[in-house]
């Protein structure tokens, strides 16, 4: 059995998940990687590796389907014997209106988001729950607690993520698992690089786009990770991340109704365009124009810096 705590990390090719998987092994722990591009996720291993304080095991796979996340699990066992942190960290996002969302975009949500969490958090259980205990991180987000407008499927899948996880945290404990309900706003993490827009794709992806690179709104990821991995470490319930996030979901969990008119009334200020086309990663909508490179200088210098690699599995 490995002498130094392993951590195992869902969605580590690239944004988050592996700043979160950086941040792990530069607090001492192997590492265990997993995304399904098999190439995002190998150059993202090598630079942890070449850190050169961890071991990095990279297991490429899909983490909604059961038996990969238990292939996940299974390999950090036989290559480290342990597993001390679980990371359910993987997620896509769509943006566009809910009019042109179709049944198959609140699956492909459900199934990253929800599925995605849960097959290697039932897997991970019985080993944690065997060493006598274990920390569990499941990124979720403000969306999870509160809905935000043009992302219905990702809003409708983080609220289920959310309950999945704190109900666990509240049963889990007994058995020295603690799960960290991990509810961040927006971050830079590069993401709209990869992120899915459909309706007027053009538009979306300005508007998502930009709200991204607004220094206000948005949180350094890097602060954001090292945030995330130390509530973590130390079994704290649930960590709400940047000022707008925790505005939001105080508002909300004291006056519902007032947020929904609020966020009604924001919704108001969004593309129109009903049309369901299919959805484009943001790596392959034009670019408005040099303005607009200007404007979203932070959200393309994180992209670079957190390998947003134009590898997003093309959804249905
Ligand atoms: N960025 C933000 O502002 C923000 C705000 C709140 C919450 N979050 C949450 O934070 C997490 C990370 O976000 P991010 O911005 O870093 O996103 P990102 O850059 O798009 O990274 C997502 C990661 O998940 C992987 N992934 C997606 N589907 C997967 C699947 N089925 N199985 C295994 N891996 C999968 C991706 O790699 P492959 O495509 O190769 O599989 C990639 O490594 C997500 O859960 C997101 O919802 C982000």
């Amino acid at each position: 059995m490995s002498s130094r705590p392993v951590a195992v990390i869902t969605g580590a090719s690239r944004g988050l998940g592996f700043l979160l998987a950086r941040e792990l092994a530069d607090r001492g722990h192997d590492l265990v990687v997993n995304a399904r591009s098999e190439d995002g996720l190998a150059i993202s291993a090598a630079e942890l590796q070449g850190r050169g304080v961890s071991e990095v095991l990279a297991v490429p796979g899909d983490v909604s389907v059961e038996a990969d996340a238990r292939r996940l699990v299974a390999a950090a066992c036989e290559r480290f014997g342990r597993i001390d942190v679980l990371v359910a960290n993987a997620g896509i996002i769509q943006v566009g209106p809910a009019s042109a969302m179709r049944v198959p975009d609140y699956a492909d949500a459900m199934n990253v988001m929800f599925w995605g969490v849960l097959h290697p958090t039932l897997a991970a259980l019985p080993v944690m729950r065997e060493l006598g205990g274990g920390r569990i991180l499941v990124v979720t987000s403000v969306g999870g607690k509160l809905p935000a407008p043009h992302l219905l499927p990702y809003t409708a899948a983080k609220h289920a993520a959310v309950g999945f996880a704190e109900g666990l945290q509240v049963e889990a404990g007994r058995y020295g698992v603690t799960v960290t309900t991990a509810v961040p706003g927006l971050m830079r993490t590069g993401s709209p690089r990869n992120a899915f827009f459909t309706g007027d794709r053009v538009a979306e992806h300005r508007w998502f786009t930009l709200a991204d690179s607004i220094p206000l709104l948005s949180m350094d990821a890097e602060r954001a990770a090292a945030k995330l991995v130390r509530a973590t470490l130390r079994g704290r319930p649930e960590v709400v991340l940047t000022p707008a996030a925790k505005i939001a979901v105080r508002l909300h969990g004291l006056a519902p109704a007032t947020t929904l008119r609020l966020l009604a009334a924001a919704n108001r200020l969004l593309p129109a365009d009903e049309t369901p086309r299919p959805v484009q990663p943001g790596h392959a909508v034009a670019p408005p124009g040099r303005w607009f490179d200007t404007l979203t200088g932070l959200t393309r210098r994180a992209a670079q810096r957190y390998h947003q690699h134009d590898d997003s599995a093309a959804p249905r």
